[in-house]
């Protein structure tokens, strides 16, 4: 072998064993989270040093109290954790926060923390290991090999699971309310009533019943999920199923519900949609629009450098819909198919949710 051979040879060996390990930035990103350290840098105050954070974690072996450094150093360079230095004259170190990190804290309200628990918890992450028997068996999901049934059943009948997922999207739910309030209000003042279709324990809804006090809100999902919320003011919950009824409104909301379901499912949802929307209100013809926040899976061949974390994201969201449902992620010719076949005649996508957009659909 030449030079450049060999060359070759061990970068390759080298994209080898980064994708063999690279599990282990979520799983030293969970322990952290597990360990309360993104908490106790902040109630430190200023960049805690290493024996400073070891004597912060009360349950900690204090013969593994050599190996916290080595966790830190995977977790400052995946960027969760920066270092600092500290006061004139000190030599060691800091650990500070980045922002990254900010969004683990307990008390922030956008925290990130329960969908990170939920995602890597082994209900979900067991149907991993399953996904080669799934490609040759007669089964649904990777999560049914792996578990029996479906997500949705067993969800339905493990309270943690239910609880813990139900969390997991309330806490994705408040971050995403709150770009779209601050970025999008002409889109919600222009209504009279919206129905958030699949809207789990009404998070979205709240926040925006609360944005907009004069829009109807209601929040349609399955029966066990909305069980015991209850009613107040403009804010009402609806046990149901979005394949056979939707509520009627002047606009309804899918947030992260249609990226879970194939393209028939899809279609049976949105004709219910269309159907919630196209009807008389109150002897007035209503505004009518289908808002869905999904993912619209960029373009390979447009995605330079920069753009390119944000598109694997796209392919990690698509995988896992794959493997937990029967769902997909869709690119926007794809989405541009559902629409038509469900009756729709036009669509907007608004880019304005990071990787994932609000797009509008009108009857
Ligand atoms: C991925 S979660 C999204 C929750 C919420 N929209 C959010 O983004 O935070 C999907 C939701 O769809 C609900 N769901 C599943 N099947 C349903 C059905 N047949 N009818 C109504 N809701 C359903 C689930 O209970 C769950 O709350």
């Amino acid at each position: 072998m030449d030079k450049i051979d060999v060359n070759e040879l061990l970068e390759a060996q080298a994209h080898v064993w980064n994708h063999i390990f690279s599990f282990m930035n979520s799983m030293s990103l969970k322990c952290a989270v597990d360990l309360g350290i993104p908490d106790i840098i902040q109630n430190h105050g200023k960049p805690i040093t290493v024996t400073e954070l070891v004597a912060a974690l009360p349950t900690l072996n204090p013969t593994k109290a050599c190996n916290i450094y080595r966790l830190m150093r995977i977790l400052v360079h995946s960027c969760f954790f920066a270092r600092q230095k500290l006061s004139h004259g000190v030599q060691e170190d800091g650990y500070v926060l980045t922002n990254a990190s900010r969004l683990l804290l307990k008390d922030n309200p956008l925290s990130v923390t329960p969908f990170l628990k939920v995602m890597l918890d082994p209900i979900l992450t067991n149907p991993w290991d399953f996904l080669g028997t799934w490609f040759q068996n007669n089964d649904c999901t990777p999560f049914d090999t792996a578990h029996g049934k479906t997500f949705w059943d067993y969800a339905g009948h493990d309270p943690k699971l239910g609880n813990f997922f139900n969390e997991g999207m309330a806490s994705d739910a408040r971050l995403v309310s709150s770009v779209l309030i601050d970025k999008y209000k002409g889109s919600f003042e222009e209504l009279d009533s919206l129905v958030d279709v699949g809207g789990g324990t009404g998070t979205v809804r709240k926040a925006i019943a609360h944005a907009f006090p004069h829009l109807n809100c209601t929040v349609l999902d399955l029966p066990h999920v909305v069980a015991g919320l209850q009613d107040s003011g403009n804010l009402k919950y609806v046990g149901g199923d979005m394949f056979e009824d939707v509520p009627v409104a002047d606009a309804v909301l899918l947030k992260s519900i249609l990226h879970d379901w194939n393209d028939d499912e899809c279609l049976k949802i949105l004709k219910q949609c269309k159907e919630a929307i196209s009807k008389q209100h109150k002897g007035v013809m209503i505004k009518k629009k289908v808002m869905i926040i999904d993912m619209v899976v960029m373009d390979n061949e447009k995605v330079n450098e920069e753009i390119s974390k944000s598109l694997e994201t796209q392919l990690f969201l698509d995988m896992l819909m794959m493997v937990v449902l029967t769902g997909r992620e869709r690119r926007e010719e794809e989405w541009a198919r559902l629409f038509c076949e469900a009756g729709f005649n036009d669509y907007k996508i608004i880019p304005i949710l990071d990787i994932r957009s609000l797009i509008e659909v009108y009857p």
